[in-house]
């Protein structure tokens, strides 16, 4: 017979057993192998090489997926799309990923990466970043038009992400995985990160934050017109994975309990 001790944990609702194989000393074994076959957080490379990771550690297959930010479907390159059921949209071909056409707590998983930069956020067409010769950029990053109504500079980036965030969480089911591409950026000399500011206000909205990658590009980006250099040339960018819990200000499952617990501590 294996030699095995069986302990019982009693939580506020149920009991709780657990198996430990013990060996001939009576000793715990402990489980799991010696391996650096393991998913890593930073990588240099591109959103295709990066993107089928975070889903392979995230996202089951046969996940039902939206991708609301779609735009060349870069990020779908490296991916056997028969392993999940991916829906696609975009406001290019116009749905607005801030008021999608899809049932609440519908979907396993949702992908969000609208325009990141300040400059593709401008009441002037004329004005958005990405003119003359970087116009493919402009085709990549952003739908192309104007922003007319809401907050400006970096508060209509932030102001996307917020809206789109609560409508995402509003589409998927509970536990579902939220997959946010960013990036930080300095906007009128004023180093923002975009990041922190997501995390933070999806906290609020009851996402947990389950994990992060860094993406690093894999060539140099220039400056034009450098006079003096006062912040660091952004050459990363970030996928942040949430899960969909249902507390507001999140911070995932162990503080939640131990919360709970000091509260019915001081009552007693
Ligand atoms: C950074 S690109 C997305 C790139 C995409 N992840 C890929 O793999 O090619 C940003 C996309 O967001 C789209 N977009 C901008 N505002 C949007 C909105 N309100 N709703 C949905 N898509 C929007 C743009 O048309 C653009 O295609």
């Amino acid at each position: 017979m294996e030699n095995v001790k069986t302990t019982v944990s009693q939580t506020s609702t149920r009991q709780k057993k657990t198996t430990v194989p013990l060996n001939g000393n009576g000793a715990r074994v402990q489980g799991g192998v010696c391996t650096s076959d393991v998913t890593l957080s930073a990588h240099t490379g591109d959103n295709s090489d990066v993107f089928p990771k975070v889903l392979d550690l995230h996202v089951p297959k046969g996940a039902k997926i939206a991708d609301v930010t779609y735009g060349l479907g870069v990020f779908w390159r490296n991916v056997n799309l028969e392993d999940y059921k991916v829906t696609f949209s975009d406001l290019k071909t116009g749905t607005d990923c801030r008021a999608l056409p899809y049932n609440a707590a519908s979907y396993d998983c949702a992908v969000l990466d609208p325009p990141y930069m300040e400059g593709l956020y401008r009441k002037s067409n004329g004005h958005l970043a990405g003119s003359g010769t970087h116009s493919a950029f402009r085709n990549a990053y952003s739908n192309g038009q104007e922003t007319t109504t809401g907050p400006k500079w970096h508060d209509a980036v932030l102001d996307m992400y917020f809206r789109a965030g609560a409508e995402a969480y509003r589409i998927l089911k509970q536990d579902g995985v939220l997959i946010v591409k960013c990036q930080d950026e300095v906007s009128a000399n004023m180093q923002r990160l975009t990041h922190v500011e997501i995390i933070n206000h999806y906290a609020r909205l009851g996402f947990y934050v389950k994990d992060l990658f860094v993406v690093v590009r894999r060539n140099n980006p220039c400056i034009t017109r450098l006079k003096k250099q006062v912040h660091a040339r952004k050459n990363h960018s970030y996928f942040l994975v949430f899960v969909k819990t249902s507390n507001p200000r999140s911070l995932g499952k162990q503080s939640v309990k131990k919360g709970k617990r000091l509260v019915r501590k001081r009552r007693s």
